[in-house]
């Protein structure tokens, strides 16, 4: 009984036949745009490995922000590139922080923007870790010659919640609508809600990074921010790729300590675990298109290999697809121009 009784090319002539049965849209409200805020003004520097992506001083994301949003898109999440790092992040949770600053010039000169701040303390640490490092003596002091090697330093989990929570709070009070932490260290979701209520910040959602991996697509990213860890890697913190079990007990403890949203990221390679976790559960869910993903395309575009334009919509509208509701994407507004 099928051919030629059923014909699937018979809804595929035309692009408007193709329109009223498309399953799947992308709207640019569903997108989210990552800004790189650094000290200065009039500053826009090109991030080498991700061409069309800058460092902005304050006064230039402000001009970003109201750009796209002006474009329909309605989320911005900051990343700040701090004036000094150290052992403690404070440029992560001093009230005059980069992202700080730039969420109250965002937030008193754009109308109606959401501003979600990233929570980690990587771009504030001299040593380039989610978190506190422990380190043994010895290592600690042949430092600079040496880097110390993985049984030698350690990543300290519950010490790290407590500059976390106050990152949060530091946020909040900045004017951050929804905060959204990459650390990955356990249990940062419940201390990072307990801090926020306990500073009158009940209403204030938590977008949880819920299943991060562990991932080279990242690599673009560290520039950007100058986040690379200075020794080891990241491994003891951000999940294993091959890991799709453990994302969901990622996703689970994290909605039980408190999170209102999830993210699976990176996005295109593990359209498995954000087809998995729609599945599973029935939080708002987020994907983020990572740097390493966005420069593959740029470059392969550059050459003239692909079509940039289509793939950039092909790869949104399959995150889409797969299940995501929001993507993070340094396509944001490129995208959105095209849906326009
Ligand atoms: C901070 C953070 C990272 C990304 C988002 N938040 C880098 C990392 O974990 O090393 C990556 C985003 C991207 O690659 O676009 N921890």
């Amino acid at each position: 009984m099928a051919f030629p009784t059923h014909r699937l090319r018979r809804l595929r002539r035309t692009e408007t036949l193709r329109s009223l049965v498309r399953e799947t849209r992308l709207t640019p409200e569903s997108l989210v745009y990552p800004l790189f805020v650094c000290p200065g003004s009039g500053i826009r520097k090109e991030v080498r490995s991700m061409p069309g992506v800058f460092n902005l001083s304050i006064d230039e994301a402000v001009k970003e922000v109201r750009a796209t949003r002006a474009l329909g898109v309605l989320s911005v999440i900051l990343f700040g590139l701090p004036d000094k790092k150290d052992e403690v992040a404070t440029g992560a949770w001093t009230a005059d922080g980069i992202v700080q600053k730039a969420t109250r010039a965002i937030k008193s000169e754009v109308r109606d923007v959401l501003v979600m701040g990233d929570v980690c303390l990587c771009e504030y640490m001299s040593h380039g870790h989610c978190g506190i490092v422990k380190a043994a003596p010895q290592s600690l002091g042949a430092a600079a010659a040496a880097p110390p090697v993985t049984d030698e330093y350690e990543i300290v989990n519950d010490p790290s919640l407590e500059l976390l929570a106050r990152t949060s709070v530091s946020l909040a009070q900045s004017g951050v609508d929804i905060i959204a932490p990459s650390d990955m260290m356990d249990g940062r979701v419940g201390a990072i809600r307990q801090a926020l209520d306990a500073s009158g910040f009940e209403n204030t959602p938590i977008l949880s990074y819920a299943a991060k991996f562990s991932s080279g697509f990242y690599g673009p990213f560290r520039e950007a921010a100058d986040s690379a860890p200075q020794f080891g890697d990241r491994r003891s913190y951000q999940m294993d790729p091959g890991n799709i079990r453990e994302a969901m007990r990622e996703i689970e403890l994290d909605i039980e300590e408190g999170a209102d949203m999830i993210m699976v990221k990176p996005a295109m390679p593990y359209l498995d675990v954000i087809a998995a976790a729609r599945e599973r559960f029935d939080l708002p869910l987020a994907a983020y298109q990572v740097s390493g993903e966005y420069a593959m395309i740029e470059a392969a575009a550059r050459n003239q290999w692909i079509d940039r334009d289509r793939v950039m919509m092909e790869s949104l509208l399959c995150i889409r697809r797969a299940g995501a509701s929001m993507i993070l994407t340094y396509y944001a507004k490129e995208a959105a121009k095209l849906l326009a």
